[in-house]
C-alpha cells in the first residue's frame, strides 16, 4: 500500500447533501437552493457527486467557473472578479453577487444595460474586506438594484454569535427583503464532528434562520462547504519511525502539516487501522482527548505496554507535530484519518514529497 493517500466516500456525501435538503425542505418546503462551496474540495468526484444530486455551486473564480457544471443553478462570490470572470458568469447565467462599487462600475463596463445580468449584492460584516459596510447598503442597493442579498456568517461562529450576527442582519435589511428573490446565507454551518461536539444539529441552525427570516417569501440560498464533505474523505498513512528524544516518544509519520494543515481549522480524528486478527483475540477500544489537535481514538491489545506518543509528521520543519496519542504503537502500522474532507487536498503542499493525491 502506497501511502499517504486520501480516500473518497462518496455514500457520505451523499448522505451529508440528503439531511442537509431534508432540514431545509422540513423548513422552506421547496423555497431554498443549497450551493456548495466549490473552494472547500475541488476534486472531481466531489463536484461529479454533488452534481448528479443537482445542487447547486457558490464559485469564486473562473477556475471555479470551469470546474462546476453549467446547468446547475451557481452564485459567483470573491472580492476580486475580474473582466472575464464577470464576462463567464453572466454568459452563463450565474448569479454574481457584487462586492464593492468598483465591481459594479466594471459590471457596467462588459454590460452597459445590465440586461439578462443575474446580480445580487453582499453585506459585509465589520472589518472585514468583503462586500458593502452597512453604512454603504443603502446606496448600493438603490444604485445596483440587485434581485439577491448575501449574508456570511463567520465560519466556526459560536452559535450565540451566529444568533446575534442573524440578529443585526436581519434589522438592517428589512426595508429590502419584499424587493428581492433570493437571500442569502453564506456558510457557517459546522461539520458534523463540530457539531457533535457541541451538542447542535444542522437543524438548530436552520430553524433559527427561518425563524429570523420569517417575513422573507422568495428563496433562500445556503452555502456549506465543511457541513457537506469534512466527513467524506479520510487519510491513510504509515507509521515510518518510533524514537525516543528527550523524554518524549515520537511516532513519524509520512503525512504531516503538508496534508493536515492548520489552516483547514478541521479537527481530525487518528484511528490506528488494526487487523482484524489483533483485534478479535484481545482488545479493548478507548477514546481519548487531544486538546486543539482534536479527538483520537485508539484500539490496542490490551496486553501490550501502552503510552503516550507524540505524532509528527515527516517534515524538516519543527512546527510539524500533530498532536498526541495514547496506545501501542509499531513501526509500519497504518493511521486512518477521519475529517479531512474541507480544504485538506486543495491546501496540500508539494514540498519534499508530492502532493497527495485520491486513490
Ligand atoms: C462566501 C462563503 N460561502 C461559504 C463558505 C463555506 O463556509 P463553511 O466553511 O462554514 O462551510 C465560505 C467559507 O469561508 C465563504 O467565504
Amino acid at each position: 500500500m502506497k501511502t499517504p493517500y486520501l480516500k473518497f466516500h462518496k455514500e457520505k456525501l451523499i448522505n451529508n447533501y440528503n439531511t442537509f435538503q431534508k432540514v431545509c425542505e422540513e423548513h422552506f418546503n421547496k423555497n431554498f437552493q443549497i450551493c456548495f462551496s466549490t473552494k472547500t474540495n475541488t476534486n472531481p468526484l466531489t463536484i461529479e457527486t454533488l452534481k448528479k444530486l443537482n445542487s447547486g455551486f457558490e464559485v469564486a473564480s473562473l477556475r471555479e467557473l470551469k470546474l462546476t457544471p453549467k446547468k446547475n443553478f451557481r452564485v459567483l462570490n470573491g472580492p476580486a472578479k475580474t473582466h472575464e470572470e464577470l464576462n463567464e458568469a453572466i454568459k452563463n447565467n450565474v448569479l454574481i453577487f457584487i462586492d464593492s462599487f468598483s465591481e459594479f462600475n466594471k459590471i457596467q463596463s462588459v454590460n452597459p444595460n445590465n440586461s439578462g445580468v443575474q446580480l445580487g449584492i453582499r453585506l459585509g460584516n465589520k472589518n472585514s474586506k468583503f462586500g458593502f459596510s452597512s453604512s454603504q447598503f443603502k446606496e448600493a442597493f438603490e444604485k445596483i438594484n440587485p434581485i439577491g442579498i448575501q449574508l456570511h456568517q463567520g465560519t466556526l461562529n459560536k452559535f450565540n454569535e451566529f444568533q446575534k450576527n442573524l440578529k443585526e442582519q436581519k434589522k438592517l435589511i428589512s426595508p429590502y427583503l419584499k424587493k428581492i428573490k433570493y437571500l442569502d446565507f453564506g456558510g457557517g454551518f459546522p461539520d458534523n464532528f463540530q457539531l457533535k461536539n457541541l451538542g447542535l444539529t444542522l437543524t438548530d441552525y436552520i430553524k433559527e434562520i427561518k425563524e429570523t427570516f420569517k417575513d422573507f417569501r422568495g428563496i433562500f440560498i445556503f452555502e456549506p462547504g465543511r457541513n457537506l464533505v469534512s466527513d467524506t474523505y479520510t487519510l491513510i498513512t504509515k507509521v515510518i519511525t518510533i524514537k525516543e528524544k528527550d523524554e518524549t516518544t515520537y511516532a513519524i509519520l509520512d503525512a504531516g502539516i503538508n496534508i493536515l494543515s492548520k489552516m483547514t481549522l478541521a479537527n481530525f480524528k487518528f484511528n490506528k487501522i488494526t487487523s482484524q486478527k489483533k483485534e478479535t483475540i484481545t482488545t479493548k477500544k478507548v477514546s481519548a482527548q487531544l486538546g486543539r489537535e482534536g479527538r483520537v481514538s485508539a484500539i490496542w491489545d490490551v496486553d501490550n505496554k501502552v503510552q503516550t506518543y507524540t505524532l509528527a509528521g515527516p517534515l524538516l520543519f519543527g512546527n510539524d507535530i500533530l498532536g498526541k496519542w495514547h496506545g501501542k504503537i509499531s513501526e509500519g502500522d497504518f493511521f486512518e484519518v477521519e475529517n479531512v474532507g474541507a480544504y485538506c487536498e486543495n491546501l496540500s503542499w508539494e514540498i519534499i514529497y508530492e502532493k497527495v493525491k485520491v486513490l
